[in-house]
């Protein structure tokens, strides 16, 4: 847990209070687009660990008008003008993708372009505990964007360093066309975390395929 006191010459966290991002984690999802090329105009984004909603907000602010953002999160996040807001525990993953399926039935969509996950457990302390959770919540985040992704859609997920990180890089790299592993300069110095991006998902036939 960063204290509160820690955060005063973080030059992230000053960035995101003067922009009014909701979190410095914005500037993560900033510069991963920048590198990467995820998200375009027009984008349907689902964004998995979405609260406080800073990644939310700049997701949105890439799609434009003409694109979505939908975000999940187990906490409440406070609304968004024009984004679609789903509380669930995304490790149930039934759950929740029947509630993200039938949110964008609503909007005439079946299907989304980008899938991003921040999620992150509470932290324990207990660091291979920790590793374990983080792996349990990026594989569910995986497990939903193959059930969700367009042909050709794009994937970021956390995951933190350790023991599982190397199965769900290869997990990641058996579905996406390009695969690497990331770390943003807006993560904090010595943090556990590191980013997989995917893009170009290859879809395996699925039900409600087009
Ligand atoms: C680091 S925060 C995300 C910050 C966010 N990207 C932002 O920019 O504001 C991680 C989030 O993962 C969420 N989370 C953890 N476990 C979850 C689960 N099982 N289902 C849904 N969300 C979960 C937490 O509630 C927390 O809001």
């Amino acid at each position: 847990m960063v204290k509160r006191a820690d955060l005063k010459g973080d030059r992230f966290y000053k960035s995101a209070k003067e922009l009014g991002y909701r979190s410095r984690s914005a500037f993560k999802l900033l510069q991963i687009n920048t590198k990467f090329g995820l998200i375009r105009a027009g984008d349907v984004v689902l964004d998995l660990g979405a609260a406080p909603g800073g990644w939310t907000q700049v997701a949105y602010g890439l799609v434009g008008d003409n694109g979505q953002v939908l975000s999940v999160d187990l906490q409440p996040m406070e609304n968004i003008a024009g984004i679609e807001i789903l509380k669930s525990d995304i490790t149930k993953e039934q759950e929740t993708l029947t509630a993200i399926k039938t949110v964008l039935k609503l909007k005439g969509r079946a299907f989304v372009d980008v899938v991003i996950s921040d999620l992150s457990p509470q932290l324990s302390g207990a660091r291979d505990y920790d590793q374990f959770r983080s792996s349990v919540l990026s594989t569910s985040a995986l497990n939903i964007a193959s059930a969700l992704l367009k042909n050709n859609g794009n994937f970021a997920a956390k995951i933190f360093q350790g023991a599982y990180y190397n199965e769900f890089y290869k997990c990641v790299k058996a579905k996406f066309r390009y695969t690497r592993a990331h770390s943003p300069a807006a993560s904090r110095k010595g943090s556990a975390e590191i980013y997989v991006i995917g893009k170009g998902f290859t879809v395996r036939k699925r039900k409600d395929d087009f």
